[in-house]
């Protein structure tokens, strides 16, 4: 007979199998761009960044196993439905991705950083270290990309807006049942909404210094970045 989870243990998968998808991806996906790379600083540091991702990934997949939780077979499932980080076609991207997806993790782990789950606690506390360096540095160098290139300003909207999306959509919905209650049962510490919040407004500060201010504020512009996928019905809870 297949085993009856409690709610607890369902929200702690759902958000488990949500992180370790994303680690997973930003691992892929920074090893995707090493032919982007302009010379052996940049390639290293990618690799350096991939191999951080993976060590991310695996610490999320000791977790699951420590609650019994199969989490491969989730995140493959997880892969045919959510698109996640978007593909690195251009240097631009790998920036924007540093700057706001990586910094996405990051505040939805600060949120976790005081599960009850004292292992997953600790691993949240373990990756914010990490995380916060890699995207302040994505941000500076994103900053200094930007303001060399202002003559590919409309190329760059596209970008930054499907780059934006795919942050906040890392940070998850706002005011859903589930995010409800893994704040009422301790799995978190605070909701998606203030997560948003708190991603905005550290958004809106890097976008400003970029000069790339087509979508701030950015807690205005929340539903335009995120409709397309939203709004066609892909499960990304
Ligand atoms: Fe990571
Ligand atoms: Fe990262």
């Amino acid at each position: 007979m297949p085993e009856v989870r409690s709610l607890e243990q369902q929200l702690l998968t759902r958000m488990l199998v949500r992180h370790a998808y994303r680690e997973r991806l930003a691992a892929e996906r920074f090893r995707s761009a090493i032919p982007l790379a302009q010379g052996e600083g940049e390639r290293d540091r990618l690799l350096t960044l991939a191999t951080e991702e993976d060590e991310h990934y695996d610490g999320c997949c000791e977790v699951a196993v420590a609650h019994r939780i199969d989490i491969e077979p989730l995140i493959r499932q997880r892969r045919c439905l959510v698109p996640g980080i978007p593909l690195f076609t251009t240097w631009l991207d790998v920036l924007l991705a540093r700057a706001f997806n990586d910094q996405a993790g990051y505040h939805v782990l600060r949120g976790v950083m005081g599960c009850k789950f004292q292992d997953y606690g600790n691993l949240a506390r373990r990756i914010v270290e990490e995380e916060k360096e890699h995207g302040a540095e994505g941000a500076q160098l994103l900053i200094q990309y930007s303001l060399g290139r202002r003559a590919d300003l409309d190329r760059m909207r596209a970008a930054v807006a499907v780059h934006l999306g795919a942050a906040i959509r890392c940070v998850g919905r706002a005011d859903t049942e589930g995010d409800r209650e893994a704040v009422r049962l301790g799995l978190k510490t605070r909701s998606s909404a203030e997560t948003l919040a708190e991603f905005s407004d550290y958004a809106d500060q890097v976008l400003a210094a970029a000069g790339l201010t087509w979508f701030s504020p950015l807690r205005s512009n929340i539903d335009t970045l995120t409709q397309d996928h939203w709004n066609r019905g892909t499960k990304v809870t």
